[in-house]
């Protein structure tokens, strides 16, 4: 034979869910009076002055984890550039009025200053500026800051 509770015992048993308190024997004590709801005391407890807030990130002037970029060789990165957008006329044989040929390793080191001052200051060439690149200028930047490295 089961023992059943009664009627007004398993409507307590029902409120004991909801509210955490019961009145009939053997639910007062398997929900606790607080288990429900943290007392008001402890809640403001979890807040500690002392302790960082969690929005706070790491400082805003960290320096992100990345490595820097090689530095532009002349060889693929320069002479990439030069042949895309200046051997039309800075070829081997310069054509169109172009003074001189800037083609190989010594020419563009020995015009660097001009080209720097050309491409990079005045934007002027090639002649309309426009195609080129904020990253190409800045790549023959570094090419020349890092002291035009083959
Ligand atoms: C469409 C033809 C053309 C192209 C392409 C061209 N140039 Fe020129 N460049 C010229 C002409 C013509 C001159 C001479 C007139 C002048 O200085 O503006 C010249 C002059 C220069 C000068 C100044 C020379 C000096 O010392 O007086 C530099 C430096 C130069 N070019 C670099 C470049 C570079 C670098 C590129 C590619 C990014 C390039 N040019 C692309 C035609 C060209």
């Amino acid at each position: 034979m089961t023992t059943r509770l009664p009627r007004s015992c398993r409507l307590a048993a029902a409120l004991a869910l909801f509210f955490g308190h019961a009145g009939c024997p053997g639910f007062g004590d398997r929900l606790p009076p607080d288990a429900a709801l943290p007392d008001a005391g402890d809640a403001a407890g979890l807040v500690d002055a002392d302790s960082p807030t969690p929005e706070a990130g790491p400082p805003a002037d960290a320096a992100p984890d990345v490595p820097p970029a090689p530095l532009p060789r002349f060889d693929p990165d320069v002479a990439d550039f030069l042949l895309r957008h200046c051997s039309l006329c800075h070829g081997e044989l310069p054509v169109g009025g172009a003074p001189y040929a800037l083609v190989t390793l010594e020419e563009t080191r020995t015009h660097l200053a001009a080209i720097l001052d050309r491409v990079v200051d005045k934007r002027d060439m090639p002649p309309g500026g426009g195609v080129v690149t904020d990253e190409e200028r800045e790549m023959l930047t570094r090419w020349a800051e890092g002291g035009a490295v083959p």
